[in-house]
């Protein structure tokens, strides 16, 4: 049932407040600690942990980019994040201190069922973030949690990535405060930020005209880039493959300072340019990147926190998201640019819901 919305991609990009509730809240304590004992996830499986790998595919995969930089700025232990179809013909170097991470929504994506059965071969301890119960990976793996986004019906992976990240952002704060990187009392201030994502979510899903409207403005555009560094490169990375598979725009997601070493040379007057400014660290980066885009003539759509002061020259298009600590901000980003490819791809003309060519599990390789 779509329950009054026109598809049930927008229905379920509406739902990602009560997702993240319902995946985030029974796994806190009354001290604001995180309690994978529901889970049946032991404590001890962390203890000799000194390498993690994240394998998964599509969106999915985007969202394990977001696990590996929380896992390394807290723990200091490398992560790679491997593409499941090529993990699985690869060579990985993995025993029984690797914890590999498998994330899926259906539990049942080939690649990511034969990346797993790999890492259980070769001993490593594995664990999944699985949305459907009792799915193939969610039996075959060490241990399981659970996303609680409740069925996905769209092809376009919306509330299950935001479900996905609040595990990965979970299962970090947990691991990190098991192997003492973080004190009591970090962890709970991080826990006690991690519920505030829920209405910084909900604001920002008053956007929803806003976008519609910038939405309207995409459609006649062939080609569209995302730009954006750090976190918000893995997000850029998110809202092309959300934009490519409904709407049929071709995209990509660079990392902003990659522009010199290529793509600068396919941006020209009028070419829609997504620029992803959430984090402080690399802020002034950004803001010179966007005049070099905008120097060669890019229509820009300029994402930033509320808080941020901006230049009115250096942007067409602005979405200003509710504020929210940096590390914080791929809930909201991810959504306002779940939004603009709703919308874009309405106002093309588009089947949201049914993408063409594209299946929501894929169960061949
Ligand atoms: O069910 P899974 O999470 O394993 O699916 C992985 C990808 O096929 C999936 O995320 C795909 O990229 C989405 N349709 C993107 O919106």
């Amino acid at each position: 049932q779509k329950n009054g919305y026109p598809h049930f991609m927008l229905k379920e990009i509406f739902e990602q407040p009560e997702a993240i509730r319902s995946t985030i809240l029974p796994r806190i304590t009354m001290d604001n600690l995180p309690d994978l004992s529901v889970d049946q996830i032991p404590n001890r499986i962390f203890e000799k942990v000194n390498r993690v790998i994240i394998t998964a595919c599509g969106t999915a995969m985007h969202a394990g980019l977001i696990g590996r930089a929380l896992i390394e700025k807290l723990l200091r232990i490398p992560v790679v994040v491997e593409i499941a179809s090529e993990f699985r013909y690869q060579e990985p170097i993995m025993d029984e201190n690797t914890l590999v991470i498998t994330i899926s929504q259906s539990g049942e994506t080939a690649d990511t069922l034969a990346s797993l059965r790999l890492a259980k071969e070769a001993g490593a301890v594995t664990l999944s973030i699985v949305n459907v119960k009792g799915s193939t990976i969610a039996r075959e793996s060490d241990y399981v949690l659970y996303t609680h986004a409740g069925p996905e019906i769209a092809v376009a992976s919306t509330k299950a990535y935001t479900a996905q990240l609040s595990c990965l952002y979970l299962l970090s704060y947990h691991f990190a405060y098991l192997r003492r990187t973080i004190t009591k009392e970090q962890c709970a201030e991080y826990i006690q930020e991690l519920k505030s994502v829920i209405p910084a979510v909900e604001q920002t899903l008053q956007l929803d005209k806003k976008i519609d409207a910038i939405g309207k403005n995409l459609i006649c555009k062939e080609d569209l880039f995302f730009i954006g560094r750090g976190l918000d490169y893995a997000l850029c990375c998110e809202g092309s493959i959300k934009l490519k598979e409904i709407s049929y725009i071709h995209s990509e997601a660079y990392a902003a300072g990659e522009l010199k070493h290529g793509t600068l040379s396919l941006i020209t007057e009028g070419v829609p340019v997504v620029a992803l400014a959430t984090q402080s660290k690399v802020y002034p980066k950004m803001i010179s990147n966007i005049r070099e885009v905008k120097a060669r003539g890019a229509e820009v759509i300029l994402i930033t926190n509320e808080r941020q002061e901006i230049n009115r020259e250096i942007y067409d298009y602005h979405i200003a998201l509710p504020n929210t600590s940096d590390i914080l901000a791929p809930f909201t980003a991810a959504i306002a640019m779940q939004l603009l490819s709703y919308y874009t791809s309405v106002h093309r003309g588009s089947n949201v819901d049914q993408p063409r060519n594209l299946a929501k599990a894929v169960t061949v390789e």
